[in-house]
């Protein structure tokens, strides 16, 4: 059966972006066909400035929220990475196998660091490890298949190299994962900026679309996205970026194809209100289920302790292989 793995960083309020670009398909898609692991990974939270208290609080949040979603424990495992060690125990093999060459080329470690620096922070060590711990998310679970945005792909490949390295150097012991990314909105970008990506932890909140605003605040930030200059609505990310947001949105909310959906349109005001509408009845239920269960934390608790039994059994195998191919004496 294919195995699949993702996850999800608590370093923010979750967004439509890892909504459209990566839960939305777990939900309908991924759970249903495959053995498939999802993970509210908190250790990768730790990578730039933290509050403890904030990281925990969103850590049960998300996990709250993927539930909400509707991720089904009885189909699939909704687990806390820093409960199962063996992410950090296979963490350290791969450090042996990446360069750091490779580490530094990665676009996301260049662009956090560079903005660490820019506010002041010193930048962690583990913000250059970051990748190889990601990798070890993945391949502890012989994963097929990482379902992810488009920002994650590089971060993909990467594991990729590291498993085909691996395995050549100690014999067959991972399997070679592959991405895969959702035919639209896999690259949802902010409303007020749209030559970046809707991410979680913008310094401003109006570009960006939480999963838990209400419809009011929702009406409001798409309302207020930026546009471009010309009057015709078409599907042009170079020409024009904040038009082709909103129809990618659009069309992930409804399932269609962004440059069929522009011909609906004559003006940025309607697109905008279609938007609007679109978004706000995709999130409806999930913020209604997500109040629901917020009520019962012992429920989520519950989950994701049964979640981290039944991954720990999955990828300790897996990872006791990789300690015996690279060289290490077993412990008895
Ligand atoms: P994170 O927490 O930033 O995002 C979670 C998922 O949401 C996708 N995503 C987006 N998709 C479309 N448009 C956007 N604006 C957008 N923003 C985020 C991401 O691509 C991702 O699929 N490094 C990962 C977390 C991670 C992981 C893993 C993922 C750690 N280990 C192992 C897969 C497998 C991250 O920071 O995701």
């Amino acid at each position: 059966m294919t195995r699949i793995f993702s996850g999800v960083k608590p370093t923010g309020h979750l967004t439509l972006g890892n909504y459209l670009g990566a839960v939305r398909r777990w939900v309908e898609v991924d759970q249903h066909r495959a053995d498939a692991l999802f993970s509210i990974v908190d250790l990768h939270a730790l990578t730039v400035e933290h509050d403890p208290a904030r990281v925990r609080r969103l850590s049960r949040q998300a996990a709250t929220l993927l539930l909400a979603a509707g991720l089904d424990p009885a189909l699939c495992t909704v687990f806390v990475q820093s409960h199962v060690d063996e992410h950090t125990r296979l963490s350290y093999l791969l450090e042996c196998t990446a360069t750091d060459g490779e580490l530094r080329r990665m676009i996301q470690y260049k662009e956090k660091s560079v903005r660490a620096l820019a506010s002041g922070e010193s930048v962690r060590f583990s913000l250059l490890s970051y990748p190889v711990l990601m990798a070890a998310d993945i391949l502890a679970y012989r994963t097929d298949e990482v379902p992810v945005g488009e920002d994650q792909t590089q971060h993909v490949e990467l594991t990729r190299d590291l498993a085909v390295r691996f395995n050549q150097r100690y014999g067959h012991t991972f399997s070679v994962p592959k991405a895969v990314r959702p035919p639209v909105a896999a690259r949802v970008m902010d409303l007020q900026d749209p030559t970046s990506k809707m991410g979680k932890s913008h310094e401003s909140a109006a570009g960006i679309v939480h999963l838990l605003d209400d419809a009011d605040v929702v009406r409001k930030k798409i309302m207020r996205a930026v546009t471009d200059s010309g009057q015709e609505v078409e599907y042009d990310r170079e020409g024009q970026p904040g038009v082709a947001n909103l129809l990618e949105i659009l069309a992930g909310c409804v399932a269609e194809d962004p440059a069929a959906l522009a011909g609906a349109y004559t003006s940025y005001g309607a697109l905008k209100r279609a938007t609007a509408e679109a978004v706000i009845e995709l999130l409806r239920p999930l913020r209604e289920r997500h109040t629901v269960l917020a009520s019962d934390p012992g429920h989520v608790d519950a989950v994701l302790k049964e979640g981290a039994e039944r991954a720990r059994g999955k990828a300790r195998p897996v990872v006791d292989a990789a300690y015996r191919a690279a060289g290490l004496l077993p412990a008895g």
